[in-house]
């Protein structure tokens, strides 16, 4: 089995949780090619597994906005991040418009990144990466999302949970996985209720039209304080 894992990333967890993933696809005994979305072939034809993952900006993919953002918290030196080569983009969203849809498609499958908060206010870029290729009547069977807590940082286990996840994708295993049941269960922060996250201004929301209007744009990313 030959493997192409295309990921965008700004401070380095969505290469993280590829690298994972590649990790154990390849102790699977398959082949697998690591590329950042700006480097990533158009041409998916050779790949029996595509797997597309990217981080949750504004509950949708990056854009060239939201990119330029994460270079500017990248700046400030209290939030201690470093911005990855590639960043800048373009990254998964202009990738899905660039691929060629050729007949048969591989198996593709998606993943993000986003933050520890329940889904709802946190919005999923693999949801979107999902409804994009359904657009280009390509299928993605099984998505799934890993956690950074609100200083950006990988949640522990979520490298191990991603290599597992990675397993499920394998030949032989069943396609319809949504990995709830496959894998070691997901690990939780403690976190304070919303009204307390937010303090008192709350999330500027936006609708954004591109993604059919159901998705909301979080201006910043709440602040938890301890309680
Ligand atoms: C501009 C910006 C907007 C973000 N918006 C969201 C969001 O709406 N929901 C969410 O869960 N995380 C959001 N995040 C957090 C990212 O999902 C998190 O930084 C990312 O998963 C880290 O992956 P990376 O290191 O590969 O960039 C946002 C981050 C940035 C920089």
């Amino acid at each position: 089995m030959h493997t192409l894992i295309v990921y965008e990333s700004m401070f380095g967890n969505t290469r993280r949780i590829a690298e994972a993933i590649a990790e154990a696809l390849r102790a699977t005994g398959s082949e697998v090619t690591v590329a950042g979305a700006v480097d990533a072939p158009s041409e998916l034809e050779g790949f029996d597994l595509v797997v597309v993952g990217a981080p949750t900006h504004g509950h949708t993919l990056p854009q060239p906005s939201s990119r330029a953002e994460a270079v500017a918290w990248a700046k400030d030196p209290v939030k201690d991040l470093a911005i990855e080569a590639g960043a800048r983009g373009p990254g998964v969203r202009e990738w899905i418009e660039r691929i060629l849809v050729t007949e048969p498609m591989p198996r593709i499958v998606a993943f993000s990144t986003r933050a520890d908060f329940p889904v709802i206010f946190a919005g999923d870029a693999a949801v979107t990466i999902k409804r994009r290729l359904h657009q280009l009547d390509v299928d993605v069977d099984s998505h799934e999302d890993f956690l950074v807590d609100f200083q950006n940082r990988l949640l522990d286990g979520e490298q191990q949970r991603a290599g597992d996840w990675a397993i499920t994708l394998a030949p032989g295993h069943t396609s319809d996985s949504r990995v709830t049941h496959a894998v070691a269960p997901r690990p939780r922060m403690s976190t304070p209720p919303l009204a307390e996250s937010h303090g008192t201004n709350g999330p500027k929301v936006t609708l954004d039209p591109l993604d059919g209007g159901t998705t909301q744009h979080l201006e910043t990313l709440p602040t938890i304080s301890k309680p």
